[in-house]
């Protein structure tokens, strides 16, 4: 594995920078640009890591990933009545589609889908970024782990689309909080800095069929599935197919530059690259993730 990782880095080095860092968020767009950094945790073993992976970054849209998997593991299946599970085919942020649908969101991982899941899951549990931020800690081992507070507010000050499509939501009646505390708690949890390192090992549970770091049942194999199908199918948004081509795994971007994959059974990986392709995932991170399926055969295919 460090002699794969190290070939990994190689053949990336030339992508590394390209693309553009998010700045619609604007404390995001002071990332320099050229780091790379990948870990790999293996299902029952070690992380191995190369490059930046102990550096942490604003993990933005992969805390989608855990604040479906909280819901559905207090919730089970109530969340879909809310949310459908389809690609969405438009960018993670679209109105309009939101409005074409009824107030009913395409599929969680969108903006529109995840808002409705940290209502879901502020009802649940009274705090859903803090409820994230334990579950991250617990499955990484990292207590210290925590929210930029910098760029949560440099979202809020800046976040009139999302402010607009929870209004939206709201008014389709598919809300059940008021809306200025979901957006607060959604921006919280977009705004946890983690590491690859952090990452690969807090997503472990979804390559060993829900089973968590400590060994107790977090999701039942079923959800675990059911969650990694979402991720295949709508994890990286309107660049899901590009990215099954290429990867061939379940996968979940954020505009930080991180993206995470499940080789389920064998191994979780986080990779991180700040510089993103014009769908708003890691030009470097998925060109590495493909060069990882391609030379393991690691893939759902
Ligand atoms: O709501 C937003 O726009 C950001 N907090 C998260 C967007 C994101 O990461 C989409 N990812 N590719």
């Amino acid at each position: 594995m460090p002699q794969l990782l190290a070939d990994i880095t190689a053949a990336v080095a030339p992508l590394v920078g390209q693309g553009r860092v998010a700045d619609y968020i604007p404390s995001l767009g002071r990332v320099p640009a050229a780091r790379f950094g990948m870990a790999v945790a293996m299902a029952d073993g070690p992380v191995y890591g190369t490059g930046d992976w102990q550096q942490a970054f604003s993990i933005q849209s992969i805390s989608k990933v855990f604040s479906l998997a909280l819901v559905m593991s207090h919730d089970y299946d109530s969340i879909w009545k809310r949310v459908s599970r389809e690609p969405s085919g438009t960018p993670f942020n679209s109105l309009v589609q939101l409005e074409a649908d009824r107030g009913i969101p395409r599929n969680p991982f969108i903006n529109a889908g995840a808002l409705v899941v940290t209502d879901r899951l502020l009802t649940l549990t009274g705090d859903a970024a803090s409820s994230v931020a334990g579950l991250l800690r617990t499955e990484a081992g990292n207590p210290s782990l925590g929210i930029d507070a910098t760029v949560a507010a440099s979202e809020a000050e800046h976040g009139h689309r999302n402010s607009s499509m929870a209004h939206l939501l709201a008014s389709y009646g598919n809300l059940e909080n008021p809306v200025e505390k979901v957006l607060e708690h959604y921006f919280n949890q977009c705004a946890l800095e983690m590491s690859c390192e952090d990452l690969a090992l807090a997503s472990r549970f979804l390559a060993r069929n829900g089973v968590g770091s400590n060994g107790t049942v977090f999701l039942t194999p079923a959800q675990s599935k059911r969650v990694n199908a979402v991720m295949l199918t709508c994890g990286t948004y309107d660049a899901a197919g590009e990215f099954a081509y290429r990867v061939g795994l379940p996968g979940k971007s954020g505009v930080g530059g991180g993206i995470i994959a499940i080789v389920p059974g064998k191994c979780s990986i986080a990779v991180w690259s700040p510089a993103l392709g014009p769908n708003g995932n890691s030009v470097a991170g998925v060109a590495a993730l493909d060069e990882f399926t391609t030379r393991t055969g690691w893939s759902v295919f």
